[in-house]
C-alpha cells in the first residue's frame, strides 16, 4: 500500500487565505514528503452524493442514500487495495450537518484516508466543523495532489470560482512540482472548460480563464479531477488531462439545453471513477481498455465503474 502523506495539515479554515504551507525550498530534502515504495497509489473519485438531511429521502425520485451504500460496497470488492478516496462536491445536498456525519460514518469502513472538497450544494462551515484539520495538499507516489474550493463567488444558479487564496494555492503546488518534477493532480468541483451544454456551461467555473492562464506557466504535468456535471468526461485542454467523474445519485443527459436526468442504459446508474498514479520512470504498459496515459513521464491509468443497486 502506499501511504498518502500531507505536505501541511492544517488547523482550522482548512481553505482560509494565506495559510502557510511548504514551500519549495521546505520541501526539498525534508521528511515531509514520503517517497512511495510501491508500483502506484490507487485512489477513488466520489462525487455529487446529494445526501439528504435524512437517509430515507429521495432525491429527484432516486434513494441516494442507498446508492452511495451500493457504490461503497461496490469499492470493498473491487477495490481492496485502494489507497485513498476523494470527494469532489456536492456531497448533501442542502449542507445538514447529519448527512455529513452519516457520510463519515460510512467511509470509516475502508480505514483509508478521504478526503472532501465543497460542492455548490454543500455547507463548507458545516464540512469544517465536523473535519476542521483536513490537509489540502497531499503527496502520493511521486505526484502532489492540490485540493481546491471552486465555491467562492458562487451565482446561486451552481456556479462557483477560485478565490485568490485558492489560485494562490495552487500556484504555490505548481512552483513544488516543477522543483521537485512532481505530477500534479488538481481536485475542484466545478468543470473548467466547456462540457457542450448550454446550461451546464453557463454553471461551470466562472473564472476558469485564471486557472488556465496559471497552468501555462509552469512546466509541471497536470491532471484536473472535477465533478458538478453529473457525467463521466475525458478531456484534454493545452496538455491537461480533464476527468469529470459521475454522480453517485443521478446523472444528466449530454449535450443538452436544459437539465435532462438519464433514465435509461449504463450511464443512468451511479458511478464513480478510480485512479492509479504511477511514478516516474514506472514501467507500466499502455492499456487501450482502461485508458493509461505513458507518453506523459508520470502514468495515469483510471476507469469509471457503473454500479447496479438492487
Ligand atoms: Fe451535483
Amino acid at each position: 500500500m502506499i501511504p498518502i502523506s500531507c505536505i501541511n495539515s492544517l488547523e482550522g479554515n482548512p481553505f482560509e487565505a494565506n495559510r502557510s504551507v511548504v514551500n519549495s525550498s521546505e520541501v526539498s530534502g525534508t521528511e515531509t514528503i514520503v517517497t512511495a515504495s510501491s508500483e502506484c497509489c490507487k485512489l477513488i473519485q466520489l462525487s455529487d452524493l446529494h445526501l439528504q438531511a435524512l437517509a430515507q429521502q429521495r432525491y429527484r425520485d432516486r434513494d441516494v442514500e442507498q446508492q452511495l451504500l451500493a457504490v461503497l460496497g461496490h469499492i470493498e470488492q473491487q477495490h481492496p487495495d485502494l489507497d485513498g478516496l476523494l470527494l469532489s462536491g456536492d456531497l448533501v445536498h442542502q449542507g445538514h450537518s447529519a448527512a455529513y456525519r452519516r457520510l463519515a460514518r460510512y467511509l470509516e469502513r475502508f480505514d483509508k484516508p478521504w478526503y472532501w472538497i465543497p460542492g455548490n450544494h454543500d455547507s463548507f462551515q458545516t464540512m469544517q466543523r465536523i473535519r476542521p484539520a483536513q490537509p489540502l495538499n497531499l503527496r502520493c507516489n511521486g505526484w502532489s495532489i492540490v485540493l481546491l474550493d471552486s465555491t467562492s463567488a458562487a451565482d446561486g444558479q451552481g456556479s462557483g470560482s477560485l478565490a485568490e487564496s485558492e489560485l494562490r494555492r495552487l500556484e504555490e503546488q505548481l512552483q513544488i512540482c516543477q522543483k521537485l518534477k512532481a505530477g500534479l493532480l488538481v481536485v475542484l468541483h466545478h468543470n473548467p472548460m466547456s462540457v457542450q451544454s448550454d446550461w451546464q456551461d453557463r454553471i461551470m467555473l466562472a473564472n476558469a480563464d485564471r486557472l488556465w492562464a496559471l497552468l501555462g506557466r509552469y512546466k509541471v504535468q497536470v491532471t484536473i479531477l472535477f465533478g458538478h456535471v453529473h457525467q463521466q468526461w475525458d478531456l484534454t485542454q493545452a496538455n491537461v488531462r480533464v476527468l469529470g467523474c459521475p454522480s453517485t445519485a443521478v446523472q444528466f443527459v449530454m449535450a443538452q439545453e436544459q437539465l435532462l436526468v438519464e433514465t435509461e442504459g449504463a450511464t443512468a446508474l451511479p458511478g464513480y471513477r478510480w485512479l492509479k498514479l504511477f511514478s516516474a520512470g514506472s514501467n507500466q504498459e499502455p492499456n487501450q481498455q482502461t485508458n493509461s496515459t505513458t507518453a506523459n513521464r508520470f502514468a495515469l491509468e483510471t476507469g469509471v465503474e457503473w454500479v447496479c443497486v438492487d
